[in-house]
């Protein structure tokens, strides 16, 4: 695993989301009250960008057809999505926010 520097937490503002590109991977990160959460930016059910959605609390509704995603655990929450997203350990340091991923 590779920790990758993404994105100044600066630039993310709480109860906010923000799709960043890594390494092969598009990567959704969510900033909640408690800290910065990754997981896929790709909806499992028919594979459009969640950072196009909205946040409902700490779940990530997809723009397509309202699928739902628990944001700390990517686990599909709400119908048509059932297929759980990839999450990724995220961290912030010196106030930059990582994300490891696969080398
Ligand atoms: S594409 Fe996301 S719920 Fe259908």
């Amino acid at each position: 695993m590779a920790s990758i520097r993404v994105k100044a937490l600066a630039d993310l503002a709480t109860g906010a989301m923000a799709r960043v590109a890594v390494e092969e991977e598009d990567i959704l990160l969510v900033h909640l009250e408690d800290g910065v959460y990754a997981v896929s930016d790709i909806c499992s059910h028919a594979r459009v960008s969640l950072s196009g959605g909205w946040l409902e609390g700490d779940a990530i509704c997809c723009p397509k057809h309202g699928g739902k995603f628990d944001a700390r655990t990517g686990c599909a929450i709400a119908f048509p999505a059932f297929t759980n997203l990839r999450k990724f350990p995220a961290s912030v340091r010196d106030g930059q926010i990582y994300v490891e991923v696969d080398e």
